[in-house]
């Protein structure tokens, strides 16, 4: 076959980054020449394909090739002792290898979910940008109101990059034994730059908490400074992730220590539908039942409206046979709960029923004639009417 040489090189150099559709087309080649009886080059192009094939298996993964380049250091396993308190005996960190993490990614607003995955393909592709010359981010703040996901997002990055975390709570180091708080934050460190790990620094605010004591001045300092050299010492050792919830209590040079500061904002409608149907059961209905819990859950944050969609399917499925309808428990449940309802909302359930079709029906949340029948196992001609589009005669739904 003429110019074989020339495609054989060709079919050498796209084999390289070897794919499925790319794969597909090689063996459609190798058919056609079979088929043309130019078996030694049809031969030659299946030869390269199954060493192409082995190469690839072997290979590790992108995130492995990059992994070098995020973390270094010998490898964790659970059997590594932890360092503990010398006063208390209490264990600085935890340590959670990566199949240990199973959490799901909080759903975010948009914005925050481009920069979560922004920085995760950083990671992902390290070693890309160590060969051009550049790091990937090496720091990351998490700051937002309790309960908004910040863990559970920092255990899910380090689940996509498959490295152990150590997971530290800083009010876990304070020790009341004057200087034992800055040796506590220098062990910690010490470990997680000896292993190949992520640094999760939970609760990140509570070493500036040190400062409401008048008695722990020069404590503080002791302490802000350990962690400020410490936070250095981490510098191409691997990924830190400091999670707080007051971020205004941090120390401005601490602030400053991390590469990327990212606030996580209390869930907004379209999240919290998502979140509630997270933890509800998934059929159709939940569609309808979860937009009502997002609806009394206005301003509430992740982790609340966790407890109270849960609490809700609970009491659902044990009241299966009482008839009742979605609205009833959800309004009962939200006069009992400690999640923190609005004010507005707590005034708005109590309404009668023809009054809250209306609130329903008059947000932003899109509730349709379908859903709100549903929800007050009512017929759509009773919320037509409710709503003051008139129903027709001898629709006897009790309001
Ligand atoms: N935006 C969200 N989407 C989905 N689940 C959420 C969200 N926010 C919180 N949750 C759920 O709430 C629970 C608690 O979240 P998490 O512990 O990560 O919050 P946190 O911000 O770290 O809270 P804290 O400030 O109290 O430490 C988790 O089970 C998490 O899945
Ligand atoms: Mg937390």
């Amino acid at each position: 076959m003429q110019h074989f040489s020339i495609l054989r090189s060709l079919v050498r150099v796209a084999l390289a980054n070897d794919t499925p559709p790319l794969r597909h087309q090689v063996e459609r080649l190798v058919e056609a020449m079979s088929a043309a009886g130019e078996e030694k080059e049809a031969a030659a192009l299946k030869k390269m394909l199954s060493t192409a094939s082995r190469a690839s298996e072997l290979a590790p993964s992108r995130i492995a090739k990059s992994r070098t380049a995020i973390a270094v250091g010998e490898r964790l396993t659970p059997t590594v002792p932890v360092p503990v308190d010398k006063e208390s005996a209490a264990e600085l960190a935890t340590v959670i290898m990566p199949d240990q993490i199973h959490v799901r990614l909080p759903l975010f607003p948009a914005s925050v979910q481009e920069n979560v995955e922004a920085l995760l393909q950083e990671w992902e592709s390290a070693e890309v940008l160590r060969q051009a010359g550049m790091r990937p981010t090496q720091s990351l703040l998490v700051y937002g109101a309790p309960g908004t996901g910040k863990t559970t997002l920092a255990l899910w990055l380090a689940q996509r990059l498959g490295i152990p975390v150590v997971l530290a709570r800083l009010d876990g180091l304070i020790s009341s034994y004057l200087g034992t708080t800055a040796r506590n934050v220098g062990a910690l460190f010490t470990f997680a730059n000896r292993y190949e790990c992520v640094l999760v620094l939970d609760e990140f605010d509570a070493i500036a908490k040190l400062r409401d004591d008048p008695n722990e001045v020069g404590e503080i300092k002791r302490v802000v400074n350990a962690l400020l050299q410490n936070m250095d010492s981490r510098d191409g050792r691997g990924i830190t992730i400091g999670l707080t919830n007051h971020e205004s209590l941090l120390d401005p040079a601490i602030w400053r220590r991390f590469e990327v500061q990212l606030a996580v904002p209390m869930p907004e409608f379209d999240q919290r539908v998502e979140i509630a149907r997270r933890f509800l059961d998934d059929d159709e209905a939940a569609g309808a039942e979860a937009k009502l819990l997002a609806w009394v859950c206005e301003g509430v944050s992740g982790a609340e409206l966790q407890t109270m969609a849960t609490k809700y399917r609970k009491r659902r499925l044990l009241q299966a046979d009482s008839g009742a309808a979605p609205i009833r428990t959800a309004v009962q449940l939200s006069r009992s709960t400690s999640v923190h309802i609005s004010a507005e909302r707590r005034r708005q359930i109590e309404r009668d029923d023809a009054a809250l079709t209306r609130d329903l029906a008059a947000t932003d949340s899109t509730f349709s004639n379908v859903e709100l029948a549903a929800l007050f196992d009512c017929s759509t001609k009773t919320i037509s009417r409710r709503l003051g589009g008139g129903g027709e005669e001898g629709d006897t739904d009790a309001e």
